[in-house]
């Protein structure tokens, strides 16, 4: 009976010893899992609409900035991929199938056409690869598809408010814009891409935030110059032909259309009208320096591009970004617009 007892005592104790070695093991094994899953690559997909855009350039240069310093940063290595669709989406679907055969963690994608994405998305979330857009901004339902889908950019609306607050100050603070003196300001739209949120917005917006400040408008003439300085200078020309000195105030979408503007004038040796533009690109703030333009309103590509980086990194490290990124409705970012004039406290800093 005593043997048995001690026997079954004997049993406990070598059952107990084999549970400390297990325990002592899986200790180790996790560790050693640890370990194996820290990574040490990571791979980013990037694909722009046309990679000759002055401010989407501008966004790629400063992207690769922010990849090499998280790269010393956080001693890891990242390969960028960038891709120039140059106005195609056929090219840029191709481009998408690309990255996502080369196994990236994360597609960017700037659209060619804003009105596709859910074809991106589809391809994307069968690859289960989050994408984050910029730029150019897909429809609400599109974002909806799948949850792993972001977007950073700007408030288009608001870019046209302070276009149209820079022309309302100057307005107020001495009405040399009216040149004929009728109470009206005689204004033509230099237009960006048809159907871009920038475009359509930014104009409305501008002109709406004119006349709401008791401001009479007379739209001489508008048209698309596609974001670009030689098709603004063109269109720029045949309306001088058109409407020569009657022209008071020259809207922009953006400031190298301002800037082809400008060009126009000067090429005829006209005096230039009051002219306004968006993105603040260096070019146009020395154009504003040298009285050329009244204004321009930044669009904050260092910040766009640090946060598309940094939403990319985090999706890539396969991070719970609902409580490391601040987004709106669970799948935004917008950075602020910003009015430039010469010598406001802005260009002082710069
Ligand atoms: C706008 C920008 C334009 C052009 C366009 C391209 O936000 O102001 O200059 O770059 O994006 O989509
Ligand atoms: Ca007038």
């Amino acid at each position: 009976m005593k043997s048995k007892y001690i026997l079954k005592k004997y049993h406990i104790f070598l059952y107990m010893l084999f549970l400390l070695f297990q325990i002592g093991c899986d200790g180790k094994a996790t560790e050693q899992q640890k370990i194996d899953t820290v990574v040490s690559e990571i791979k980013i997909g990037l694909t722009v609409y046309r990679r000759d855009d002055t401010f989407i350039a501008m966004i790629v240069s400063d992207m690769e900035e922010a990849v090499k310093e998280a790269e010393q940063k956080n001693n890891i290595k990242i390969v960028m991929n960038t891709m120039d669709a140059k106005g195609s989406q056929i090219v840029q679907n191709d481009h998408i199938d690309k990255l996502i055969e080369q196994g990236c963690d994360v597609l960017c994608v700037n659209l060619v056409d804003r009105t596709v994405a859910a074809t991106v998305i589809d391809k994307a979330k069968a690859a289960d690869i989050p994408v984050v857009f910029f730029n150019r901004e897909p429809v609400k339902e599109d974002l909806e598809r799948w949850n792993k889908v972001y977007y950073v950019g700007a408030d288009a609306s608001e870019s046209g408010k302070l276009e149209g607050q820079i022309v309302v100050e100057q307005y107020n603070k001495n009405n040399n814009i009216d040149k004929n003196r009728d109470g009206k300001l005689q204004y033509v739209v230099l237009e960006g891409e048809q159907g871009h949120q920038d475009a359509l917005l930014r104009t409305e917006y501008a002109v709406k935030t004119i006349t709401e400040a008791g401001i009479q408008m007379d739209k001489l003439a508008g048209d698309t110059a596609n974001w670009l300085r030689s098709q603004a200078e063109t269109k720029m020309n045949q309306w001088l032909q058109i409407y020569d000195d009657e022209i008071e105030l020259v809207l922009c979408n953006n400031d190298d259309m301002a800037l082809g503007a400008i060009d126009a004038y000067e090429n005829i040796d006209k005096t230039l009208p009051a002219i306004v533009g968006i993105d603040g690109i260096a070019p146009a703030i020395e154009a504003m320096q040298q009285g050329k333009l009244l204004g321009t309103v930044k669009n904050d590509a260092e910040m766009q591009s640090e946060l598309i980086f940094e939403l990319s990194y985090r999706l890539a490290m396969k991070e719970d970004i609902s409580k490391s990124m601040n987004l709106v409705r669970g799948k935004y970012i917008f950075t602020r617009y910003t009015i430039l004039k010469p010598n406001n406290d802005i260009l002082n800093e710069q």
